[in-house]
């Protein structure tokens, strides 16, 4: 069996943080050492430039998301890892999907809706301050995972409108040029990944700037995870640890004995103070040994570059530009002279070469036909008194065919009545195939 593929897109507006680490970094490395599916991570650099409109962020950001993904295990080489700018054929079929998308649908898009309600609010005109590139998000994410047919997209719940369009999309444009050019992706929901608490308690989140970036420094580190807001209870009064942020930020990198044994100092009354330091060894335990490998990989910016070339170019040589040659082919965008000579091939058997009954009057007055094919003639009639009695034989000639006896036609030159038969066959088939 083919092994499903799932798609990771990881958008380049920020620099990762605790929260991305533990809600899409390490379970995603971890699934892409799965041999039973073929992995595809891709930087969604385009997707930024939606949001972020200062060319170093996007640069900076692009370089600290793909550092920070291979510094935490990802392996090239097992799987596909690239850049989306990279990519060529995303854009082109972003151009193809985009032609078959309800603009209706795109209306209704969360991030748009959003946008014109908040626009009515203040009293805006609806679509105040939204770039095209906000309303046609969703077209640009289905051309991601349709161009490469992928079976799963493991995203979080604000996503999964966006995986909905995508199988939309897909399948309007599989109906519409007839064929199974995509394959319809479903959203894997990650309900179990833990959201992680931000700094003020909140879920750790870019908007609401309460990160700790996932590489700071040991000494920020200390600092930031010291910064956690807690409440005012003093040392040895015991301490609430559900609700608690820092009991949970704890519990995401412990082990099940560890969650327990902090569970208990919660309770015996632990310090605060205490507790942010065990809390701040425990995640440099894990993210130290990360730490070193990525400051490596970011001090070589064209290491990371040429990987994610070679990345790219592989997978455009693979899958990307192949299957932008078929698409292309379908809608229309091709090679002109095999277009025509396809063309020609194809109107033959379909109509032009039929033959046809041709009804006519002579100088005599009387009304005659003849059966042609091209410019031979097959049959060629006496004549009738009326167009209605020469109307009436062809109807005969149609429905109980030619027999060489009949006296009122008579073969054309160098024709045979199996020609005859077989004129009036085709004919037949053709009206049938038109009712
Ligand atoms: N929209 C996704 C996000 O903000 C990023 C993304 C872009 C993506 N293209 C994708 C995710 C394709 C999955 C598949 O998180």
């Amino acid at each position: 069996m083919a092994p499903t593929r799932v798609l990771t897109g990881i958008t380049t507006s920020g620099t990762p943080h605790l929260g991305n680490y533990v809600g899409a970094i390490r379970p995603a490395v971890a699934a892409s050492r799965r041999d039973d599916v073929e992995s595809f991570y891709f930087l969604a650099d385009y997707h930024a430039l939606i949001k972020v409109q200062e060319p170093a962020r996007v640069q900076r950001s692009t370089l600290e998301i793909a550092a920070a993904w291979l510094a935490c295990g990802l392996e090239p080489d097992t799987v596909w890892f690239y850049r989306q700018s990279d990519i060529p054929e995303i854009p082109e079929l972003t151009w193809l999907l985009t032609c078959v998308a309800g603009k209706g649908i795109l209306n209704r898009a969360h991030a748009y809706k959003a946008a014109v309600d908040r626009n009515r609010a203040e009293g805006e005109d609806d679509d105040a301050g939204v770039s095209a590139g906000l309303f046609m998000y969703p077209v640009l994410m289905a051309a991601d995972i349709l161009l490469f047919n992928a079976n799963q997209v493991p995203v979080g719940r604000d996503q999964v409108q966006h995986i909905e369009m995508a199988r939309d999309f897909g399948q309007r444009f599989n109906h519409l040029y007839g064929g199974d050019f995509f394959a319809l992706p479903e959203a894997l929901i990650e309900e179990q990944v833990a959201t992680l608490p931000g700094l003020d308690g909140r879920k750790m989140s870019k908007s609401y700037d309460n990160t700790i970036p996932l590489f700071a420094p040991r000494e920020q580190l200390r600092k930031l995870i010291f910064s956690i807001v807690t409440d005012s209870r003093a040392p040895g009064e015991p301490k609430q640890a559900e609700g608690s942020a820092l009991f949970q930020l704890h519990q995401a990198f412990a082990s099940e004995a560890e969650t327990q044994a902090m569970r208990r100092a919660f309770a015996d009354g632990i310090a605060w103070g205490d507790a942010k330091q065990a809390l701040f060894e425990r995640i440099d335990a894990e993210v130290a040994p990360l730490r070193e490998k990525y400051e490596a990989l970011i001090a070589q910016p064209a290491l990371i570059e040429r990987q994610l070339r070679e990345g790219a170019a592989k997978l455009r040589e693979r899958y990307a530009t192949p299957t932008l040659g078929t698409l292309r082919e379908a809608v229309g965008l091709r090679d002109l002279a095999q277009g025509q000579a396809a063309a020609r091939g194809r109107a033959k058997p379909a109509q032009a070469a039929l033959p046809v009954f041709k009804q006519y009057r002579e100088a005599d007055g009387r009304f005659y036909f003849k059966l042609v094919d091209g410019d031979r003639v097959l049959l060629q009639s006496t004549g009738f008194a009326s167009p209605k009695d020469a109307g009436a034989r062809i109807g005969a000639l149609k429905r109980d065919g030619f027999a060489a006896a009949d006296a009122d036609v008579a073969l054309g030159d160098g024709v045979d009545a199996v020609a005859v038969r077989e004129a009036l066959d085709a004919m037949r088939a053709a009206e049938e195939a038109k009712a």
